[in-house]
């Protein structure tokens, strides 16, 4: 029998601009999987639209999550990379998957209670049946594995219950996937509350580095990070956050190990320290964005990259979809 490859899907909604923590925790891991695994990769406009959105900036963001995507590594000829609203089964399984779905389970996620209470004004169903949208995004792949930051994990196991709920009221249809949660962009902190996770939509923007921020903003904002009393270089997460936060950036962006890096700034002051680690990050990000930037020249390129994307996607999609009308007794002809 043929050794086939296991497949593995994730996704990044075209919202905020991403920061490091976005990079070094999901689309970087992304980049050494793609030879392994049958991956799809999508932009979720879909769930993006679960709070207002900006029509123009919607648009403006997806192109340039496209870009980035590829710019970071993702290779369109190894992967699906598409637009989640160009594959329409995405909205007909949600649709299906919402009957084997309970209010009351979607009433308790962390983030629907989270996301009502930050957008009191606009608590709309589809803020609600956001984690039934994932799952189908994920079994319509008939995905093994699918890579997530912590927060989105109470997600993954709904999507693992609806998959197992189904399969249990019918036949095996849907493969229960595994959730790989991604430990290391959970750890870089904000650079000014180092007790609190990097955030694409910190109030205070000093304290997250964007993919976009150019190199002087990157090495001003290192300049004013947070470090902790004493004069020591060393990591140790409870007494010493900020310190400890910018030795992981570092070693995660310099490849060193956290105690070469202890090694490297044992004789520094807190001062050259932050400016090394603000120049490797610089150094890192600048590659990225000049290739984003000529990719994003060249829209011609994208949009076919994208409709390739969505034809691939669509092809496995709407054959786990067949499957599921047939099952639900959806009439055929
Ligand atoms: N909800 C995810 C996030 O905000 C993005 C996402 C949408 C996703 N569909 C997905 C992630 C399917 C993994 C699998 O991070």
């Amino acid at each position: 029998m043929e050794d086939r490859k296991k497949t593995l899907y994730s996704a990044v909604q075209p919202t905020n601009n991403l920061t490091i923590g976005n990079y070094l925790g999901a689309i970087k891991n992304w980049v050494s999987l793609q030879n392994e695994y049958d991956c799809f990769f999508a932009i979720a406009d879909m769930h993006a639209i679960t709070v207002r959105q900006e029509p123009a900036e919607l648009r403006r963001r997806t192109l340039s999550l496209a870009a980035l995507y590829i710019a970071c590594g993702i290779d369109p000829d190894k992967c699906a990379l598409y637009v989640q609203s160009h594959v329409a089964a995405h909205a007909q399984l949600c649709w299906a998957l919402n009957t084997f779905t309970y209010v009351g389970e979607m009433e308790r996620m962390t983030q629907f209670k989270d996301k009502s209470a930050k957008h009191a004004d606009n608590i709309n169903m589809g803020l609600m049946d956001y984690p039934v949208l994932m799952a189908a995004d994920i079994l319509l792949y008939q995905a093994d594995f699918v890579p997530v930051g912590q927060d989105q994990k109470q997600h993954l196991e709904i999507a693992r219950d609806i998959a197992r709920r189904f399969n249990n009221a019918y036949s095996p249809t849907f493969t229960v996937p595994e959730g790989i949660i991604m430990k290391v962009g959970a750890k870089i902190c904000d650079l000014s509350e180092p007790e609190k996770k990097m955030s694409k939509s910190a109030e205070n923007p000093n304290g997250s580095i964007f993919l976009s921020d150019d190199r002087d903003t990157v090495i001003r904002k290192f300049k004013r990070a947070v470090t902790d009393s004493g004069s020591e270089i060393k990591y140790d997460s409870e007494n010493k956050p900020g310190v400890s936060n910018l030795l992981s950036i570092y070693s995660l962006f310099s490849g060193k190990s956290i105690e070469e890096a202890e090694r490297e700034f044992a004789n520094s002051g807190y001062g050259e320290f932050k400016l090394a680690v603000g120049e490797t990050v610089a150094d890192a990000l600048s590659p990225i964005q000049n290739e984003q930037n000529k990719l994003l020249a060249d829209k011609e390129y994208l949009n076919g990259v994208l409709k390739r994307g969505a034809e691939t996607a669509a092809r496995t999609a709407n054959r786990t979809l067949g499957k599921v009308y047939k099952k639900i007794g959806f009439y055929q002809i």
